[in-house]
């Protein structure tokens, strides 16, 4: 077994990996990073590392080469034009190597929105099953990041949420929660082959909820304020996505509930 993970200095690709040297030896793992330099604490702990840089195409097939499973960690660039250029390069290079087992980080429910990145992540998908190499789609939930957007502090400090009116309803979920779930799906990869995981949280909350687990954080009021005047991207950004549609398959993967809501958001507070 030998388990190459791109990305792998990114936020979810370091928790992945973290998560999997509690399952599987160091020696099973490849860790792919941009510049071999910052591989380092990759390798003080036994895990080879290998340059691997999605606009560098023979970087990659040198990377994939031997490996058993290939997780692509979907690329951070703005632009989902060129990000599509570069998940395509990782796509062609998973083929040279005749890789067995190619895993995606795409993104939940893309059916259901409109906008340019679920595109991204539906081409990638049908890219990846053009190969024919058995694959698996983690259809990863939006960041509980996203609340980082919002400056809480400011709505800590008002007492009220500004918000633009309708009806918002989410299902974000950590990182750390779906770097958990990759692990397992990682470790067992005979049972995953083929499959698509929507990992979303089994429930949705909404802006009350995160009001009132701003209140009981802090002990402070915080009431919501629907203000059709705000403009900010990320409100845009979360109307060209399905923020709503749940699933319980990210909590059946990691076999515990997942993070709550309160303490997704304490990080944003601190
Ligand atoms: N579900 C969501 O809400 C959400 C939100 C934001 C992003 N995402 C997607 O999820 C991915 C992982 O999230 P994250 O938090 O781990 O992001 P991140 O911390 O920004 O990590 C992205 C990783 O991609 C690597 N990378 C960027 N361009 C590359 C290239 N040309 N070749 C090879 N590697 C490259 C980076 O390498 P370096 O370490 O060298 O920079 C980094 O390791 C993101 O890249 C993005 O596609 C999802």
């Amino acid at each position: 077994m030998s388990i190459l993970i791109t990305g792998a200095n990114g936020k979810l690709g370091s928790l992945i990996i973290g998560q999997l040297l509690k399952i599987v030896p160091p020696e099973h793992l490849i860790a792919g990073v941009r510049r071999l330099e910052s591989g380092k604490q990759y390798e003080q702990q036994g895990i080879t590392v290998r340059l691997c840089d999605y606009d560098q195409p023979e970087s990659l097939e040198a990377a994939f080469a031997g490996a058993s499973q290939i997780l692509l960690i979907s690329s951070s660039h703005h632009d989902d034009t060129i990000r599509l250029r570069q998940h395509i390069h990782a796509v062609e290079a998973a083929k040279k190597s005749k890789a067995g087992h190619l895993l995606y980080t795409s993104f939940a429910y893309p059916e259901h929105g409109a906008g340019s990145p679920v595109h991204l992540h539906l081409a990638t998908e049908y890219a990846i099953r053009t190969t024919g190499i058995p694959y698996t789609f983690l259809r990863n939930a939006l960041y509980t990041d996203f609340l980082g957007a919002l400056d809480l502090g400011a709505a800590l400090d008002k007492g009220q949420l500004e918000i633009p009116p309708g009806d918002w309803t989410f299902n974000a979920v950590t990182r750390r929660d779906l770097a958990l779930a990759t692990a397992a799906i990682l470790s067992q990869p005979e049972v995953h082959k083929n499959k698509t995981y929507e990992l979303t949280a089994p429930s949705p909350w909404t802006f009350r909820d995160v009001a009132a687990a701003l209140t009981e954080l802090t002990g402070k009021p915080v009431d919501l304020l629907p203000d059709p005047e705000i403009s900010h991207w990320i409100y845009s950004f979360l109307r060209s996505i399905d923020t709503s549609s749940t699933s319980n398959q990210l909590e059946q993967l990691i076999g515990m509930p997942l993070t709550s809501l309160k303490d997704s958001i304490r990080p944003f507070i601190a």
